[in-house]
């Protein structure tokens, strides 16, 4: 339809002030009531949580009420008061309290209920239950990048997840939670949309090249953002200096590694610094299965390159020690695959690697040859069951439908017998990206004719076409 030029230009404006209008009416504050309260651990996750909220600064106290739940709604009278730590922050111009409390000696496999506040500002009472030792398997959620529309597109990521795996003992983010780290209204935005499940449901995060803000005194030019270590309260056990975005804990019979990548992109030193870290943790480890993970993928589903440069640091420790699983973000796609070497093998010694993407930001994939199985143009997340000696990882697409499945039985040797799942509806979903946020994709039609090739390579590998 045409329309006249002054229309048009009407029109525009409009959508400007639009767009204002909505930036300002997301434009969180801290107040005197708590909000993005988070569930998490920084000691044994069978026996302890931490809780981390925020408020305006008129408030002084970090106080948490808690108890066993019940079903009698006289919690107030009956719950006992932990008391925590208060910091005062000021980042992207808003100053807030970050409060922080610690739960120590649970019980296991028990229901408890708590709130935060203080008098006449309190949450409502949230509930969370403990690990049940008795249980042979438990499973978690691993989510990709959100990064953008947190509030509009990413919401429904993390809501379907967890309505279709209520279960889950934890949610597990691999970086770039937002777009710009130092950014509060982004945050609000990542906190509106997980909700109370953020404060239910233990979350792990791993931090991204998002998460890294600009420092013209730093080494790399690069900072970690003020509100991590603020918003959040995580484990303290990696290496010096990176307590909350390098460290490890162990869930049953799995030991979670987690990496900072962006760390270790600064410099050899850095790289080498968490390398020599998690080839301890890897000699010394007691559990049947290894999960690693880091937001940069060392085996890559963009471009032409293998990886990122930390994987001739990696690599090499996930196979000698035989780590299981690779979880990884960054490139906004999903692919699942191996070690070149390793694809396609019946019985295979090194990891699978996961590369995903949870928010509404695509790329293109590069078919490369260590990919099983991919798939762009989607928003995903996954849930991993551990039980035994089987692990398994569904993959499924933000409304639901499951897209891949795959099984890992371990052999007493460390070495792995590997199966996918065949699955009915598996139709496979590599429409080119649209949604690319500003990001440098080939839009040119040569390059889309190589993509279309390329794909049709892929279907062949997978026996899809003749
Ligand atoms: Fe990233």
């Amino acid at each position: 339809m045409r329309l006249p030029k002054n229309y048009k230009a009407s029109i525009v404006l409009l959508c400007l002030v639009f767009q204002i209008t909505t930036a300002q009416d997301r434009d969180y504050h801290p107040a005197k009531n708590p909000g993005r309260i988070i569930l998490s651990w920084e000691k044994d996750p069978a026996t302890s949580r931490t809780i981390t909220w925020w408020t305006d600064t008129t408030i002084l106290q970090a106080q948490v009420q808690w108890l066993i739940s019940d079903a009698s709604s006289d919690l107030p009278a009956r719950a006992t008061s932990t008391y925590g730590r208060t910091v005062k922050a000021t980042a992207g111009g808003k100053t807030a309290h970050f409060h922080s409390t610690h739960l120590v000696d649970l019980d296991p496999n028990t229901v408890y209920a708590y709130r935060v506040g203080v008098e006449g500002h309190w949450s409502e009472w949230f509930q969370f239950k403990t690990i049940d030792r008795q249980a042979l398997g438990f499973n978690f959620l691993y989510l990709g990048d959100a990064q953008n529309d947190m509030r509009s597109l990413w919401a429904r990521t993390i809501r379907q997840a967890y309505t279709q795996h209520p279960q889950a003992s934890f949610v597990l983010h691999l970086g770039d939670m937002v777009d710009h780290a130092d950014n509060p209204g982004e945050w609000g935005e990542w906190f509106e949309a997980g909700g109370w499940i953020m404060a239910s449901v233990p979350q792990v995060l791993v931090a991204g090249n998002h998460e890294y803000v600009r420092d013209p005194s730093s080494q790399d030019g690069t900072r970690l953002s003020e509100y991590w270590r603020h918003t959040f309260t995580l484990p303290l056990n990696g290496p010096p200096g990176l307590g909350e975005t390098a460290y490890y804990f162990d869930y049953k019979n799995v030991r979670f590694i987690v990496l900072d990548s962006r760390d270790m992109l600064i410099s050899e030193d850095h790289s080498q610094r968490q390398a020599d870290w998690l080839e301890k943790l890897l000699a010394n480890n007691p559990q049947k299965w290894t999960i690693v993970s880091h937001h940069h993928p060392i085996y890559s589903s963009r471009g032409n390159r293998k990886g990122y440069s930390i994987a001739e640091y990696l690599q090499p420790l996930y196979d000698k020690y035989k780590v299981d699983l690779v979880l990884q973000g960054h490139h906004h796609s999903f692919a699942r695959g191996r070690a070149f070497e390793e694809v396609g093998q019946a019985e295979h010694q090194g990891p699978v690697y996961y590369v995903s993407n949870s928010g509404p930001k695509m790329y293109d994939t590069n078919f490369a040859g260590w990919i099983e199985r991919t798939a762009i143009n989607v928003q995903l997340y996954h849930n991993v069951e551990v039980a035994g000696d089987r692990l398994t990882v569904e993959t499924y697409l933000v409304n639901g439908t499951l897209y891949d499945q795959i099984e890992l039985r371990k052999k007493p040797n460390g070495s792995k017998l590997f199966r996918e799942i065949p699955l009915e509806r598996t139709e496979e979903r590599l429409d080119f990206p649209r949604a690319t946020y500003g990001a440098d994709i080939d839009t040119s039609q040569e390059y889309k004719s190589t993509f279309k090739k390329r794909a049709l390579e892929y279907m062949k590998k997978r026996g899809l076409r003749e």
